[in-house]
């Protein structure tokens, strides 16, 4: 597991294309992989030697954090490389005494819902029509956890 570097944008939203929905594009994915300090936004990428097999992206202010995204690549999912990338991201926000970590999520997205309950997030409630369907809009379900 290492931090984004600038050339990994093209290759997150190249992943993020194939196991998504609703990717995210290489700009979108370009500030989480620059390590400025006036960034907040980072990206944990993980490999198996050049297969990337996952990453996440999450961004610390003061001492409230929140997770942007995680993708694990469809070949190696429920193998336990989400948990792995969440976790990593919960240890290094509690070296850095951060207090709380929050997030949305589609409601329909069971499988991040799923992994973000087991690894103790629970749902502070609901932002109605928030994130665009094809033909509609759906809610976003909104959670944090104490770190
Ligand atoms: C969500 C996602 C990152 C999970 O990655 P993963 O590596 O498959 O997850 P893990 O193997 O670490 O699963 C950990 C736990 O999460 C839950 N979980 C993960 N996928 C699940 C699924 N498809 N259905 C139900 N529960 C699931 C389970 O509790 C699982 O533990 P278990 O396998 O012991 O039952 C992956 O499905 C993904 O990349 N989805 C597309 C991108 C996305 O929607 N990201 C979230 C944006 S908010």
């Amino acid at each position: 597991m290492r931090l984004a570097q600038p050339r990994d944008a093209a290759r997150m939203a190249a992943l993020d294309a194939d196991a998504s929905p609703y990717p995210w594009s290489a700009s979108q994915y370009r500030p989480a992989c620059t390590g400025l300090a006036s960034n907040p936004e980072r990206g944990l990428m993980l490999e198996r030697g050049p297969e990337l097999l996952g990453f996440i992206v999450f961004a610390q202010v003061l001492d409230e954090a929140s997770i942007h995204n995680i993708v694990v690549a469809v070949s190696a999912r429920r193998q336990g490389f989400g948990a792995q990338l969440l976790e990593a991201v919960l240890a290094e926000l509690a070296r850095n005494q951060v207090r709380c970590c929050q997030l949305e999520v589609r409601r329909s997205n069971t499988a991040a819902r799923r992994l973000y309950a087991a690894l103790g997030f629970s749902v502070d409630g609901t932002r109605r029509n928030y994130y665009p369907l094809p033909g509609g809009r759906e809610d976003a379900i909104l959670m944090s956890r104490d770190i």
